[in-house]
């Protein structure tokens, strides 16, 4: 009886490896994948919460995207797209996609913690968007390895940029991010232009770090297996952005074989 019941768990599982469900411990599924692949989450240049609905739609129409719909949003939940922070979406409902249950946020639980249809249009929210042909303004990140760079690098990077990457590997896992190249508008406390780094599902905790100028900073390397990066500019003066790798490594592999295998990339 047992063994039967086994051998049927096994069959399942092996099943679901192929097909779709939890691969590497990342939520795999093509519909989803796709759906999910261009959802992101956007705030005012204000601050966060400063958008009424028209405004938000504006938000997503300025960068040739829509409002995530409640399926495409729950899609970019499931391989791990987690944001602490109500926004508008499709036909004016509110929301966030939570993963990982927090006392701070979600009510302890996970899903899309949602507030509903809005009667007020007015009521000021950040917002969620999606567009499947934009990718290079943030994303979610779940590859053992890629590069990131900023919109249009080497070129100048546009005034006004909010992008947001979200870097998800497999459990057990951490990330080791690495800069090639670094040209930000720089002031003394990075306040214009910036790149942030949160060791973390989202850029509420984890704070690793604010990035301006053109000296490369040392490599950062997660604690788990998520990262949030951000990067910002404000109304004026632009350059060239920044471009970095991550790498996702097994801690047990031990520190000195990751380190030895960071892989040469080509620049261009
Ligand atoms: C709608 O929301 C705005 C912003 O929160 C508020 O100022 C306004 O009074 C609300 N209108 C109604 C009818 O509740
Ligand atoms: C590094 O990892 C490789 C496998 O990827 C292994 O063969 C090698 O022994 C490791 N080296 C060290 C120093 O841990």
């Amino acid at each position: 009886m047992h063994r039967w019941a086994l051998l049927w768990t096994l069959i399942l599982l092996l099943k679901e490896a192929q097909s779709w469900g939890f691969r590497n411990g990342i939520f795999h599924n093509s519909i989803w994948l796709e759906q999910a692949a261009g959802v992101y989450h956007r705030e005012s240049r204000k601050g966060r919460y400063q958008l009424t609905y028209k405004e938000a739609k504006a938000v997503c129409k300025y960068e040739g995207g829509t409002l995530a719909t409640y399926d495409q949003l729950e899609a970019a939940r499931q391989i791990g797209f987690h944001v602490c922070a109500a926004g508008w979406f499709d036909r004016g409902r509110v929301g966030y996609p939570i993963v990982k249950a927090g006392t701070n946020c979600g009510f302890g639980r996970v899903g899309i913690v949602d507030y509903g249809y809005r009667l007020n249009k007015s009521e000021k929210w950040d917002v969620y968007c999606y567009n499947p042909n934009s990718k290079e303004c943030g994303g979610i990140l779940t590859e053992q390895q890629k590069i990131i760079q900023s919109p249009g690098f080497p070129e100048e990077y546009q005034d006004e940029l909010i992008c947001y990457w979200h870097i998800r590997v497999r459990l057990g896992q951490r990330i080791r991010l690495h800069f090639l190249e670094l040209d930000v508008e720089e002031d003394t406390s990075c306040l214009a232009d910036y790149l942030e780094v949160y060791d973390s599902y989202d850029d509420v905790s984890g704070f690793a770090g604010r990035f301006c100028g053109d000296n490369l900073p040392d490599d950062i390397i997660s604690t788990g297996n998520v990262m949030t990066l951000k990067f910002l500019s404000d109304a004026s003066v632009t350059a060239g952005g920044f471009q970095l790798q991550y790498v996702a490594f097994d801690p047990s592999a031990g520190p000195q074989n990751h380190t030895h295998s960071f892989p040469a990339v080509p620049l261009h």
